[in-house]
């Protein structure tokens, strides 16, 4: 049998007398079978026919009753299809209180109201139970056949209902699945997107610094010759100067002895047409401004080399990352002791598997930044250290001018500097991110613009494989 059928009826009158006729007509083989075939043959003509359906009967004889055995019905989830409700009982409720009352504990129940007469009007009930769609009238009295027809048609209908139901609810949860199967393959998706976007920037930074590596080790090298000799040249011109200052100082005192005036006019002519007093002032001036300029260049040239081959001669040992801060410190603490105050937040730190020499730069390159970044009024730098995990972290943070969110990522971009020529090469913080790679570790910035720039470099405390 299929489980959605459902050929319960539930009726509930006052009336003794009609529910014995409701017997007769609904569960013919109970008693009366044949006096029913009897019934039908006199009304469908001469072939007499078998009731097909059966139903089964229940009975209640007042509206709480009714109830209760609903109730009853339910929690043996052996449901009714379908009630008949007479409207006019004089005990208790009455048919549509009864009704409103049934559909509270089971919505799906089809009803039929049997009335001869109606305290209602037909439109009062059916908008008071909201009931259009389930609700049937039964005037008394009634012909067996249209008990019959709406018993057959209704749990029929009960039945339609509960299957489209089920075939619903169904649905509904293959739908929910398969949304939270696409929630989670969409999730996954981004995920994937996220690492990808990552993996590409630092695939581009590490492509540029290659490429940018390899440019500027052969410029390096080509201009380290050009530097060597004009620095060194610039070097004798200066000597050389000198000496020809003192002869041209001994050729003037030697001028009071010319006997002729006129060669001493001629001389005096031609010293003022070549500015000889400004020469020999401004001379030394260029020489040794032409000085500064190359050492600058030898500088960049320099950091260009560190840049390009970082660390082909050094040694992976493990160190204090704590004395290398203090080191370094000293190093720059000529630059930084007029704009600010160093304070020191440190705590134990475990040595590190490194390359200390870069490590240094790295930091260098992070305090020079942060005393830079500090203006006319004195400001303070903050040197923080830490453990977390497997990793040591340092922080250099200072309260200066801070990094607007535009610029913040091109910061570590090879030659990006925001400061005059001669003071920022742009170097510094991208050979630092090449380095910090290196040793398998993460540089992060965080900057609010008027508020400061705090620079974290995290480490691994050992390095697993040694970068070749
Ligand atoms: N602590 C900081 N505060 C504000 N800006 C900074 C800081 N550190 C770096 N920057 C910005 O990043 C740029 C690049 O820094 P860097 O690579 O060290 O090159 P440079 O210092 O030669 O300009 C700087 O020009 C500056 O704009
Ligand atoms: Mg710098």
């Amino acid at each position: 049998m299929n489980s959605m059928s459902n050929r319960r009826i539930l009726l509930i009158d006052d009336t003794p007398a009609i529910h014995d006729d409701f017997r007769k007509i609904l569960t013919p083989e109970d008693e009366s079978n044949a006096e029913l075939q009897d019934m039908e043959s006199a009304l469908f003509g001469e072939a007499p026919k078998t009731v097909t359906t059966v139903f089964e009967l229940d009975s209640a004889y007042g509206g709480q009753e009714g109830l209760g055995k609903l109730q009853q019905a339910l929690a043996k989830e052996r449901p009714y299809a379908l009630a008949f409700v007479d409207m006019r009982m004089p005990e208790g409720w009455d048919g549509a209180k009864t009704i409103e009352e049934l559909w509270k504990v089971d919505p799906q129940l089809q009803v039929v109201v049997c009335t001869a007469y109606s305290d209602y009007s037909w439109d009062e009930l059916l908008d008071r139970l909201n009931g259009h769609d389930r609700l049937l009238i039964l005037k008394k009295p009634f012909d067996n056949i249209e008990v019959q027809q709406m018993a057959n048609t209704l749990t029929t209908k009960w039945e339609m209902t509960s299957r489209a139901r089920l075939k619903m609810n169904k649905l509904e949860d293959l739908v929910e699945q398969r949304t939270l199967a696409f929630k989670q393959a969409s999730e996954l998706l981004q995920m994937e997107i996220d690492e990808r976007k990552l993996l590409e920037t630092q695939l581009v930074q590490s492509e540029k610094l290659a490429s940018l590596g390899q440019l500027a080790a052969g410029v390096a090298h080509e201009i380290n010759n050009p530097i060597g000799f004009i620095s060194s040249n610039l070097g004798a011109l200066g000597g050389y100067f000198s000496k020809l200052e003192e002869m041209l100082q001994a050729y003037g005192s030697a001028e009071q002895a010319i006997a002729s005036p006129e060669l001493v006019m001629n001389l005096k002519s031609l010293r003022q047409e070549v500015e000889l007093d400004f020469l020999v002032e401004d001379i030394p001036v260029l020489i040794k401004e032409s000085k500064d300029g190359i050492a600058r260049v030898g500088q960049i040239v320099k950091d260009l080399k560190d840049f390009s081959r970082v660390d082909s001669s050094q040694e992976w040992q493990m160190a204090n990352l704590q004395q290398g801060m203090d080191s370094t410190l000293n190093i720059v603490a000529n630059e930084i002791k007029y704009k600010a105050d160093v304070v020191k937040q440190y705590s134990p730190l475990p040595e590190v598997e490194c390359l200390p020499s870069q490590i240094n730069q790295v930091i260098m390159n992070l305090i020079v930044n942060a005393a830079q970044a500090i203006g006319p009024e004195r400001g303070t730098i903050t040197l923080r250290n830490g453990v977390e995990g497997d990793n040591v972290w340092i922080e250099v943070a200072d309260n200066g001018s801070g990094i607007p969110p535009e610029t913040l990522q091109k910061i570590f971009d090879p030659f990006f500097t925001t400061k005059p020529i001669g003071q920022g090469t742009g170097l510094g913080l991208s050979l630092s991110y090449g380095i910090v790679k290196k040793h398998n570790g993460e540089i992060t910035v965080s900057s609010e613009v008027g508020v400061g720039t705090t620079f974290r470099v995290e480490l691994p405390v050992r390095q697993m494989k040694l970068a070749g």
